[in-house]
């Protein structure tokens, strides 16, 4: 979950690190650091925090620069974030920068002499690099010599003071990228960081080393310790800058472009004018025949993605009769899944460098099964390692509670369904035709529930002071329930769970008091009575009821304390729409409380570890 950065070129290497920290920090914000090489030798600038107290640091410590050096930005695995766990970690004359986890570093830690001055597991990294150059005397054969000898995932980025000229790179795991500018090379584990300087990258494989010797010249390396050649990408789309553009959050800004993001994805998958949905697939374009002959397919994926995975679950088997399973990436990997031959599975995740997700996707390469992804962020791991390939299309998303990757998500496994029903024979040209009016309007009534934002304000009042929540919601309705459950806890820091409404009186029922919220979803659908009795079940015992319901339903508006309404329409959508509300009161709840929204405590937005 940290983020690695390196420059070697002719810029100031300061401005060059501190800049792409302050873009990879979402990969991890609890420490950062960076060393740079000056003519007076190697300097380590080291601070807990983000990007903002490593540049107070950083100038406060003034002075020397130099053209040379790494970053890192940090989320705590082994030790907690203190300056000491923060990276760059050095062993003697060796710097090291590291993202994953050294599953052996106990071991190796019993067996290396240290001293080690801090708990992390990549300290032992700089000592076994250290041990193996007195024996070489070549960093890279002291680099080779300890990725032998460590276990786990990693990408790792080495330099030291007896070849300041030199800067090697090695992944194992999470994503490395080399960017070739102009007499200037780069090292991230996210392209995005150098893009403003260079659209030529390279991505290293895993096994794969690379070896900077000068600002023009690199050299790659397999596991095998041969020279390889490695083929330059143009990255021609990728995220253009971001900023706040007047919002107080990054979340709220995307909350806001949620509209915007449908309209786009409807102008390229519906074709209006034969009153079609048409998803286009890269690569594989045949992969939704694939499903529908093998009648089945699998969606893994984390987090809110895994909610949106069961949203599609319920959307296509209604809409298809093509039979899903869907699973959590960090259990389908470990459970021993029962996966018949050449059954399709698609794999969702935002960032597409999620570790169990790519884990997956190696578990599906091997038993050569189809793999299609749904990503946000083209080039990514995931999306580069698919065998086909559809996006959410939804800009850069910078909050690291999901928003508009999950609503354009499940917009896209909405219309997945009605092309699964079409191809399936389970849904005929004219059901689909009146469908496609309802999309249409879609984007306007998304901009209509959040210019309700007021009311989720005076929600997040009353909630505010509760000690935790009940998210409640049947058939459809229910993934959301999860969603807006995770939203509020990941935001809020206060306790919140998500039940099938129908489930309360087999358990949760018991916690429901004077200080619990009951979340309840339930615009008018063919669930919406059931929906209605558990909700006044909670209510007689006590709970503070938040309703989202269908504008004007009184029965919905008698429920609640506070009610939160969207416009009637399809339920498919009308789900979609419940989620606008429940972002509004968890970001608003957690902003009355003086919480960091973007940067909610001990998440990042990238899991890179499992
Ligand atoms: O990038 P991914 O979609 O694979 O990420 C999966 C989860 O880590 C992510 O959805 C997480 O749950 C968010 N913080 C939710 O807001």
């Amino acid at each position: 979950m940290c983020g690695i950065i390196g420059y070697v070129g002719f810029r100031d290497s300061k401005e060059v690190l501190l800049n792409g920290l302050e873009k990879i920090q979402y990969r991890g914000y609890d420490s950062m650091g960076l060393l740079i090489v000056t003519k007076q030798g190697f300097k380590r600038v080291r601070s807990v925090g983000d990007i903002r107290q490593l540049r107070k640091k950083v100038a406060d410590a003034g002075g020397n620069s130099g053209s040379w050096g790494l970053g890192h930005s940090r989320w705590a695995t082994h030790g907690p974030p203190v300056e000491a766990n923060a990276h760059p970690h050095k062993a003697e004359h060796i710097y090291i920068v590291h993202n994953g986890i050294i599953e052996n570093a106990e071991e190796l830690k019993a067996w290396l002499k240290g001293p080690f001055l801090s708990e992390t597991d990549s300290e032992v990294v700089a000592h076994c690099i250290l041990d193996s150059y007195k024996k070489n005397s070549s960093l890279k054969e002291a680099v080779f010599d300890t990725i032998s000898k460590i276990k786990g995932e990693y990408a790792i980025a080495v330099m030291s003071e007896k070849d300041p000229n030199e800067l090697i790179a090695f992944k194992k795991g999470p994503s490395l990228v080399i960017g070739l500018g102009e007499k200037e090379i780069f090292l991230s584990s996210d392209a995005q960081v150098f893009l403003p300087y260079t659209n030529r990258v390279i991505f290293l494989k895993d096994g794969e080393m690379a070896h900077i010797q000068n600002r023009e010249t690199l050299y790659f390396y397999s596991d095998k310790k041969q020279k390889i050649d490695k083929p330059i990408t143009l990255l021609d789309s990728y995220f253009t800058e971001t900023e706040k553009k007047g919002y107080p959050y990054y979340m709220l800004k995307e909350i806001y472009e949620q509209p915007d993001c449908i309209a786009n994805l409807i102008e390229t998958h519906v074709n209006k004018k034969a009153c079609k949905v048409e998803v286009g697939i890269n690569n594989e374009k045949d992969f939704l025949d694939q499903i529908v002959q093998k009648g089945r397919c699998n969606i893994v994926a984390c987090g809110s993605s895994y909610y949106a995975a069961l949203y599609g679950k319920y959307a296509i088997e209604k809409g298809s009769r093509i039979s899903i399973g869907v699973d959590m990436a960090s259990e389908f990997r470990y459970r021993s899944p029962v996966l018949s031959s050449r059954t399709p599975l698609l794999l969702i995740s935002q960032s597409g460098e999620t570790a169990d997700t790519l884990a997956v996707m190696r578990m599906a390469q091997e038993l050569s099964l189809p793999v299609l992804s749904l990503c946000n962020v083209a080039h990514s791991s995931l999306d580069r390692g698919a065998s086909a390939q559809l996006y959410m299309s939804a800009g850069m998303e910078k909050g690291v509670a999901s928003t508009k990757a999950f609503t354009s998500t499940l917009f896209i496994l909405f219309l997945l369904s009605i092309v699964l029903g079409r191809k399936k024979g389970s849904l005929s040209l004219s059901e689909e035709q009146k469908i496609i009016p309802s999309l249409l309007l879609f984007p306007d009534q998304m901009k209509e529930v959040l210019s309700r934002e007021k009311e989720c304000v005076a929600a997040a009042h009353l909630l505010r002071a509760l000690k935790s929540f009940i998210y409640l919601g049947r058939d459809i309705y229910y993934p959301l329930a999860l969603e807006g459950a995770l939203k509020m806890k990941e935001l809020t820091y206060i306790h919140a769970a998500a039940y099938p409404a129908g489930e309360m009186k087999h358990g949760p029922l018991a916690l429901v008091d004077a200080d619990t919220a009951i979340v309840g979803l339930a615009p008018k659908s063919h669930v919406s009575k059931k929906t209605f009795s558990n909700l006044e079940e909670a209510r007689s015992r006590g709970g503070k009821m938040i309703v989202v319901g269908t504008r004007g339903d009184k029965e919905s508006v008698s429920l609640s304390d506070c009610f939160l309404s969207i416009p009637s329409c399809n339920t498919y959508l009308s789900s979609i729409l419940c989620v606008l509300p429940l972002q509004l009161i968890a970001y608003h709840t957690a902003c009355s409380l003086g919480h960091n929204v973007d940067q909610p405590r001990n998440l990042a937005k990238s899991v890179t570890v499992e």
